[in-house]
């Protein structure tokens, strides 16, 4: 095992073919194993972590969230104390009863009411991507087709103006150009500062636009998020900043990579695409579905060990640190047999791509699914000889799975 290291950045280099062999390797082992980490000033804390590779490993962390805490911060590396200062708080980052109430707020913004509220406004987005691809020709996937429609249905959701969004397009490319993956420290920390400066500037404008609203509250849901709820509750002017920084993170580069990768997917594998044509309503649920095992948009995400803990035998004490890999865990043969074959029938467990059972499994997964099946039956259905060309630009990353660009045709 001395040629895996997770914890360094050479190995997320590594071909997806051999990274997915070692992880292979690391579930056949009787317990989680332990990767230090290097301190590196202000990037950095260097704790170390244990590795959870398997799905079961994953669904019990995810889903005892007394023991296994998402306090400081979820993201792996953990992010320096300043972060927290800067930008506020996510909810993504907090434990019951503070996480429990910003979810008690947030959540009627994805009710069955509002996702159906949003559907037509989703397929006349998904009509006009695909009459611009038509009119000026297919060149890239990513940024002609899937990069368009989350931020889009964000920006809807939060009621941005249509004279804002471009810049919000901007800063948003700007802040996740950072994939946690870099060459150089230097590098590393000027691509933090510019993060940090377009998600600050994304800030102001929905705190700007919460004041707005609270003076002259609308029927949209930042109107929603400033004004008191029934019970009293509502976002202060930071909470609604770190929402609107959640979405836009959480949100955005999950959904457009599952629709880059899913192109491919649907390329690569004829018979599965002639099925999913044969009856779109009936197999596209299961194909969205086996889409998100397969790419596991998110690669991981970190967790801190409150009290003594038996996990499959290994002794965790306090304040040891674990890391969930969701790709790991999708791609567990105890769970999904054969598990590189892409099987739009799979009948298994469930997928651990929308994070494992437990209070923070993805509040925006029916939003994604929604999207990523409106996008597919507009794309399929007006193109039908819709595929995509050549290999995938990839991006370097430990954390998102993402598709820099694909070409395509049609
Ligand atoms: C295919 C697309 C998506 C994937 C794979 C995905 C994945 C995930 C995962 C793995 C988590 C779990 C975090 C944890 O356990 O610590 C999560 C949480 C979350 N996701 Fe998603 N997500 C997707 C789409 C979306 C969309 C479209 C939105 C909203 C617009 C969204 C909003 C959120 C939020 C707000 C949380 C935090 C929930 C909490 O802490 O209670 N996600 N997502």
């Amino acid at each position: 095992m001395s040629d895996i290291d997770l914890a360094d950045l050479e190995f997320w280099r590594r071909p997806l073919k051999e990274r997915n062999e070692a992880f292979a390797r690391l579930r056949q082992l009787d317990r989680p194993v332990f990767f230090p980490e290097r301190k590196v000033p202000f990037l950095r804390s260097g704790t170390g972590f244990y590795a959870l590779v398997r799905h079961a490993d994953v669904v019990e962390a995810s889903r005892n969230a007394k023991v296994f805490s998402s306090e400081p911060a979820v993201t792996n590396p953990e992010p320096p104390g300043w972060v927290k200062h800067v930008f506020g708080e996510s909810m993504v980052n907090m434990d019951d009863p503070r996480h429990a109430r910003l979810r008690r707020i947030v959540s009627r913004a994805f009710s069955p009411r509002m996702l159906t509220d949003l559907q037509s406004d989703i397929e006349a987005a998904c009509a006009r991507i695909v009459d611009d691809v038509v009119a000026h020709g297919p060149r890239d996937f990513v940024s002609q087709v899937a990069a368009r429609l989350p931020i889009h249905v964000i920006c809807d959701m939060m009621g941005i103006p249509e004279a804002e969004r471009e810049r919000v397009h901007r800063q948003v490319d700007a802040s996740t150009a950072y994939s946690g993956v870099r060459p150089s420290l230097w590098r590393s920390a000027r691509m933090a500062a510019g993060n940090v400066l377009a998600l600050l500037a994304l800030q102001r404008l929905v705190i700007r636009l919460g004041h707005e609203r609270a003076r002259q509250p609308r029927g949209d849901l930042v109107s929603a998020l400033v004004n008191a709820n029934p019970d009293g509750e509502r976002l202060t002017d930071r909470e609604l900043g770190s929402f609107f920084t959640l979405l836009l993170v959480a949100g955005n580069e999950t959904a457009r990579n599952t629709m880059a990768h899913g192109i491919r997917l649907l390329t690569d594998h004829p018979d599965q695409r002639e099925l999913l044509m044969s009856d779109f309503d009936a197999h596209i649920g299961n194909a969205i579905e086996e889409m998100v095992r397969y790419v596991s948009p998110i690669i991981q995400f970190r967790r801190r060990v409150t009290q003594p803990y038996n996990l499959r035998g290994l002794e965790l004490k306090p304040g040891d640190r674990v890391v969930l890999f969701y790709g790991s865990a999708n791609r567990d043969e105890e769970v999904f047999p054969d598990p590189d074959r892409f099987d739009i029938t799979r009948e298994t467990k469930p997928h651990v791509g929308f994070g494992g059972p437990g209070p923070h499994f993805c509040l925006g997964a029916n939003l994604a699914r929604q999207e990523i099946r409106t996008m597919f039956r507009e794309l399929l259905t007006r193109l039908p000889g819709v595929r995509a060309v050549g290999e995938p630009e990839l991006l370097l990353s430990n954390f998102d799975n993402g598709v820099r660009r694909q070409a395509f045709a049609f």
